[in-house]
């Protein structure tokens, strides 16, 4: 039995994503609907990275695509600065766990490929593109194959090629999952540190409560099939935050806490 969704605390004004009680129903081809996500409402505001968590199959990544654009609500509306969200656009930019370069470029190729539509010329687009690769300690990588970086070099691209057309929200679905733990430590530092830099707004997945309590302002509870959000968690430690922090554990074992009472 789940709990009714809490109410987010943020108010209309200092909103720049709104989810209002949306729904999402898979049709699929042998007739069967699958119910993904029952009506889900939350006000997130510029600058808040925001995570989701909660068991497999609850609707987590359904969540995502809808407000990246990639899929329609059945039912509720998701709005981004006051516009209705109906299609995918470059202000939602998704980084997926797969990073999903393009093995044929190169890194700075990678990484310029989603200028094209706002910086039109060339050479504006490697200089921004240098911007970001710099950000990320990559800049003596530019010429480098895709094959010839290791995982966590690969996310970073994939963080860069996401961050560079300067989206108004960063959508990542379990990034660090696939990577061994100093890079995930490191990538963790550099998140954040990057954050602080750029104040993006971030929503992300992740199945790790640590990882959530480490870099969450908000950590969304997930629970149940179809998927609700049964809990919400403000996290208010100050940044950059260390990982085994004992705060940080205590906030990750308050989640495990939360998920263990609500079992899918
Ligand atoms: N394109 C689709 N067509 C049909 N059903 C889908 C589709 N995408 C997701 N589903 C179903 O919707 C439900 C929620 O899936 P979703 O991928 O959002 O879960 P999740 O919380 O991200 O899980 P995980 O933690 O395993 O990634 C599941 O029952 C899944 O089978
Ligand atoms: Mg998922």
């Amino acid at each position: 039995m789940t709990k009714p969704a809490p109410k987010s605390n943020g108010n209309a004004s200092d909103s720049i994503l709104v989810v209002d009680r949306v729904s999402k129903t898979f049709e699929s081809n042998s007739q069967r609907s699958i119910p993904a996500l029952a009506p889900v409402s939350m006000d997130i505001r510029k600058g808040d990275v925001v995570v989701f968590v909660g068991p497999s199959g609850c609707g987590k990544s359904t969540l995502l695509n809808l407000i990246a654009g990639f899929i329609q609500p059945s039912s509720g509306k998701i709005t981004l600065e006051g516009e209705h969200v109906v299609a995918p656009g470059c202000e939602r930019l998704m980084m997926f766990q797969d990073h999903g370069l393009f093995p044929w470029l190169n890194v700075i190729d990678n990484v310029s490929y989603g200028l094209k539509r706002r910086w039109f010329h060339p050479t504006a687009r490697r200089e921004k593109a240098r911007q970001f690769l710099r950000m990320m300690h990559l800049e003596n990588y530019e010429k480098a194959n895709i094959h010839e970086l290791s995982g966590g070099m690969k996310q970073r691209v994939a963080l860069a090629r996401a961050l560079a057309p300067d989206p108004s929200v960063l959508l990542i679905d379990e990034p660090f999952s696939a990577l061994d733990t100093v890079v995930r430590l490191e990538l963790y530092a550099e998140l954040q540190r990057i954050h602080q830099e750029t104040k993006k707004t971030i929503i992300f997945v992740t199945h790790e409560m640590q990882e959530a309590a480490c870099l969450g302002d908000r950590v969304m509870v997930f629970s149940g099939s179809p998927g609700s959000v049964i809990h919400e968690l403000r996290i208010d430690l100050p940044r950059p935050r260390n990982y085994t922090d004992p705060q940080v554990q205590a906030h990750a074992q308050d989640l495990i806490t939360r998920l263990q009472a609500n079992p899918q």
